[in-house]
């Protein structure tokens, strides 16, 4: 088609968003790393509650974010609340960068930070992981110059699931001039079976540059509501709430997000049988051959290498929506338990092949 309109040519560079393959009725989508359980009964009331959908919602999130201030025992203006993590990573990054600046952040990490940084201006360095999948810090550290505006942090990491320690963030804390902005982002921390794993919650006050992002798409399974949560210091998310589109983060979001804090033992009882899935899940694969790094979020990575987009198909012959990122490997997430034989079977007749 003629394409007269003049767009900025790195954003029609970008691939367009495609989201994960929809599963068929009889498949098991374990594309998005979301959580398998149904809302849990009280959440269902409360949304019923929350349905005056002809007013605007509390633009401040009052209540939620007074909730999670007294837990993170911060003030709340410490805390930020916005539609799903990913978009509050988005308001930080316009905050912080312009064109030419630089965003460091390891690679391969989770999918949206190439095109978020894109959006804001900015170029994107990426840092390889290291053989196990994990963050090499160091090389984070040196990689920051005098463009630098923002480094990411993604632990558990997406798609990889390795945890950064807390030694290890600490040193790279010290490493990175507090001018910087370093941006946790612990989306799965709540599946973090790991004691040497950073823990954000610790971390807040203790720097004037590091903001942690949290959500309850993953563990409190409210993915289709778009909330997420960051805790820093208030004069960033100052900035990261004047770039944010006013009124995205909607009253029954808001709702479900109180009441799921409210009933948060049920959930993290969910977390305790997702997370036990998923070491079995892991141990049955290293069992069959497969060099699968620890696994700390709800999924677990398989380094399928240049048979990539084959062993997405073997998956789908037997009933399986993954997520391929090729030509690097595969992330199944951990769904239903009744997925689980299919996966393995999955992965028993590829590790033959390849
Ligand atoms: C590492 C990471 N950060 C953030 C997000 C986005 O979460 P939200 O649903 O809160 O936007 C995801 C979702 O997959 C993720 O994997």
């Amino acid at each position: 088609m003629n394409a007269p309109v003049r767009l900025r040519p790195e954003i029609a560079a970008l691939p367009p968003y495609r989201q994960g393959k929809q599963a068929s009725p009889d498949a098991f989508k374990l594309s998005s790393n979301e959580n398998p359980f149904e809302p849990l009964p009280a959440v269902v009331e409360a949304l019923h509650g929350a349905l005056h959908v002809n007013r605007y919602p509390d633009a401040s999130a009052a209540e939620l974010r007074g909730v999670l201030a007294a837990r993170f025992g911060v003030e709340i203006d410490e805390v930020h609340v916005g539609a799903g993590s990913v978009s509050i990573l988005s308001q930080l990054l316009l905050a912080v960068a312009q064109p030419g600046d630089e965003v460091v952040y390891a690679w391969r990490s989770f999918e949206a930070y190439p095109g978020l940084v894109t959006v804001a201006g900015a170029n994107s360095a990426q840092v390889p992981l290291d053989t196990d999948g994990r963050h090499d810090l160091q090389t984070m550290a040196k990689a920051v110059t005098d463009r630098t505006r923002a480094v990411i942090v993604c632990s558990p990491n997406n798609p990889t699931g390795e945890i950064v320690t807390t030694a290890e963030f600490e040193a790279f804390m010290s490493a990175v001039p507090e001018t910087v902005l370093v941006i946790l982002d612990e989306a799965y921390a709540e599946f973090v079976t790991d004691e040497a794993a950073v823990d954000g919650q610790s971390l807040t006050e203790r720097h004037p540059n590091l903001v942690i992002l949290r959500t309850f798409s993953k563990a409190y399974g409210l993915a289709g509501l778009r909330v997420g949560y960051a805790v820093g210091p208030a004069y960033v998310l100052d900035a990261a709430r004047s770039t944010a589109i006013p009124l995205s983060v909607t009253e029954p979001g808001l709702r479900a997000a109180v009441v799921s804090l409210e009933h948060e033992d049920e959930l993290l009882e969910r977390v305790g049988r997702i997370t036990m899935l998923r070491d079995q899940v892991r141990q049955a694969l290293v069992d069959q051959g497969w060099k699968v790094p620890r696994a700390f979020g709800n999924f677990v990575w398989l380094p399928t290498g240049e048979h990539t987009a084959h062993a997405a198909e073997v998956f789908a012959r037997h009933g399986l929506v993954v997520r391929a990122f090729a030509p690097e490997g595969i992330r199944v997430s951990i769904g239903e338990s009744s997925s689980v034989d299919k996966l393995l079977a999955a992965a028993q007749e590829l590790v033959r092949s390849i």
